[in-house]
């Protein structure tokens, strides 16, 4: 959506992946769906530097609204696990200089079961509104496949009518998939992101598909991508229990490269160190947070190393990423910088304003190089001259 917002991906924390529908809290006191977990979430990213690196929301999931609405058919949260109601819970997220989202569906009823917008988009909308809500993640389970192309539309208009400036977050193409080739142009202009592919899990398995889907780009969402409207990946697990250091870093690499949004899934009260620094990494925010807002694409595949390239300012400019999908010992790869920039950017791909860019910018002469993730100055290389590096197996250089 061009309306100024999302310049740039969104950060920040999201309760998914990691905390699901937990809401026994007499079980499960510090993992369940609460105003606690988010207050506490809240605190950690203002106190352990997230909030400085640019991490600055946090939303709530699915799970957090009670079964049924209030007499004058208000969303109303679950009264046990947000006994203050949502406002306060706002005021509080924003006292620590974050934003607050949250979760709701354009369908009859959340993929959880919990009440749905349908019917209710104006009066959801003021009502998100009321409480300051900054994001809305707006999922799309139990929905008429036909209608999605005006539910979505539909939701935003009254967004917009609320008056307060409120991120969209879209799962249009992901269920739009299934019956008909998505229209990502139009999404683009009704929704400020859009999860386009299936739910993250804590696994390699599970990043590998996603990092597939987005190398094969069918449909080519990539060109569609740019400030106002981002590509979702789904969040970042890194900090969790299913990769390795190396996995994570996969992970980071790709989502930089990609100008995804970077919402943190995990429990920040008991992250690794490596995790954090890796989530905390100066140089790859500045990939994914480049204004050029260009989302980065699989170039080309050296056996079985995918190497990434995004175009980043100043023009002549370029984040790589190499991606190895070997199990075993680390693999040796060779390449030459020009093929997977100016040559890839120029000719190949169908981003029109990268092009414009690039052939208006002077010919590169050679690139310093700095590798990202242990701050290693590799020095200067001429286009042409070949790069060799040696890529961990399940990892990224
Ligand atoms: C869908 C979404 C997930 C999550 C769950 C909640 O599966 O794709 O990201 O929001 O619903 O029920």
């Amino acid at each position: 959506i061009q309306d100024g917002q999302v310049r740039t991906p969104p950060m920040g924390w999201l309760s998914w992946e990691r905390f699901r529908c937990t809401t026994d809290c007499s079980a499960y006191p510090d993992d369940c769906i609460s105003d606690k977990l988010l207050r506490q979430m809240a605190d950690h990213l203002a106190a352990d530097g997230f909030v400085k690196a640019g991490y600055n929301h946090v939303i709530v999931d699915d799970c957090w609204l009670a079964k049924t609405r209030d007499v004058k058919g208000r969303l109303q949260p679950d009264a046990a696990r947000f006994p203050q109601g949502m406002k306060p819970l706002a005021d509080y997220i924003h006292s620590k200089g974050l934003k607050f989202g949250l979760y709701e569906d354009v369908g009859a009823k959340t993929c959880a079961g919990y009440p749905g917008s349908e019917h209710y988009f104006q009066l959801d909308a003021q009502t998100f509104a009321d409480w300051t809500v900054d994001y809305l993640k707006f999922d799309g389970c139990n929905y008429h496949p036909s209608q999605y192309q005006f539910g979505y539309p539909n939701m935003n208009f009254f967004l917009n009518m609320t008056g307060r400036q409120i991120v969209l977050s879209c799962e249009y193409a992901l269920y739009e998939k299934s019956f008909q080739k998505p229209n990502y142009t139009a999404q683009a202009q009704v929704c400020h992101l859009s999860r386009n592919f299936d739910d993250i899990d804590d696994s390699w398995d599970s990043l590998l598909s996603i990092i597939k889907f987005y190398g094969e780009n069918n449909g080519d969402f990539a060109a569609v991508a740019g400030p106002g409207y981002f590509n979702d990946p789904d969040m970042l697990i890194i900090g969790n229990f299913g990769l390795s250091p190396d996995q994570e870093r996969v992970q980071m690499a790709v989502w930089c490269i990609l100008a995804a949004p970077l919402m943190i899934s995990n429990d920040l009260r008991k992250i690794r160190k490596s995790s954090k620094d890796l989530l905390l990494n100066k140089m790859a925010i500045a990939v994914n947070q480049d204004e050029l807002g260009v989302q980065g694409r699989r170039v080309n595949m050296i056996g079985n190393v995918e190497i990434w390239s995004k175009p980043i300012l100043p023009a002549g400019s370029y984040a790589f990423a190499f991606v190895n999908r070997n199990t075993g010992v680390p693999t040796k790869i060779t390449l030459s910088l020009t093929q997977y920039t100016e040559q890839f950017w120029l000719k190949e791909n169908t981003n029109q304003k990268v092009k414009e860019l690039l052939s208006n910018a002077p010919a590169v002469v050679a690139y310093n190089v700095t590798e990202i993730f242990e701050n290693i100055y590799e020095g200067v290389f001429k286009p042409r001259q070949s790069f060799t590096k040696f890529v961990n197996p399940t990892g990224a250089y």
